[in-house]
């Protein structure tokens, strides 16, 4: 019985370690045979097996939940671990995420960024007075708490923020990954920020107002989180509690 080959695989990575002195970005081709099943997790894996044991790439759960592996695939931000060769062209180009710390090859440093940007949107549940342990969380409406549990899907991968244009333009802005935790925290009852803490955070143009509706990063997003509505409805929010607020020139 004959076994059926896989397609040749060529894949072209963006390869640069700014670690090594003297290094230089380049592009290395390596191809390798497809399997079934196989995702671009793997065909890292075996590359790094089989070709070049110096690769650099981050993955820990390769099952999409835990946001390392994200890359830029044929051009477009998305997870390493969800893609499956068989939905790609034999020639594939793989290259790190754009706007994050380099590590080298595909390997970045969301972690800092995404740090500093939940540290300024202050990105947890406030309450006016500590915390009573003993005493039950009043019931939530469960249509409410599927609504907040939607929300809370974010990964924090980065493909939106490697996909969003603004970002490119103003570094402080805070992406979609953080105009949808404000989203967040804004619809959970137990958090006690007033409307003006939101407009604080995110009524500016590193905030709300920079955002140029370009789309891209819920196209990218692999939760398929809904970023635009959600992005829609806090600038409309935000424009409501702006205008209401008494003009400083006064
Ligand atoms: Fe990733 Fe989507 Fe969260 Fe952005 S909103 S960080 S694309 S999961
Ligand atoms: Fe960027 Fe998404 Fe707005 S791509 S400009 S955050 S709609
Ligand atoms: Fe965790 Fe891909 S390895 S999302």
């Amino acid at each position: 019985m004959s076994i059926e080959k896989g397609r040749l695989l060529k894949i072209s990575i963006l390869r640069y370690d700014p670690q090594l002195e003297g290094d230089k970005p380049r592009i290395e081709v390596f191809e390798i045979e497809e399997a079934p099943g196989m995702t671009l997790f793997i065909a890292l894996n075996d590359i790094r097996q089989y070709h070049d044991a110096s690769l650099k790439f981050d993955f820990v759960c390769r099952a999409g939940i835990c946001g390392s592996c994200a890359m830029i695939i044929n051009g477009k931000p998305g997870l390493a671990c969800s893609t499956l060769t068989a939905k790609l062209d034999v020639e594939i180009s793989l290259a790190p995420l754009p706007v994050f710390e380099l590590i080298g090859d595909l390997s970045v440093f969301t972690g800092n960024w995404m740090r500093n940007m939940n540290e300024r949107l202050e990105a947890w549940i406030h309450q006016t007075e500590a915390a009573d342990f003993n005493q039950l969380e009043q019931r939530m409406e469960p249509e409410l708490a599927e609504e907040i549990y939607e929300l809370d899907r974010c990964i924090e991968c980065g493909c939106c923020v490697a996909g969003c244009g603004t970002i490119q333009m103003r570094e402080e802005f805070v992406g979609a990954v953080g105009l949808n935790k404000i989203a967040r925290y804004q619809l959970d009852p137990r958090d006690k920020r007033s409307d003006s803490d939101y407009y604080e955070l995110v009524g500016d143009e590193d905030g709300v107002f920079g955002c140029m509706t370009l789309l891209g990063c819920e196209d990218v997003c692999p939760k398929k989180l809904p970023l635009q509505s959600k992005i829609a409805y806090l600038r409309r929010k935000m424009l409501q509690i702006g205008l209401k607020k008494p003009c400083s020139c006064q």
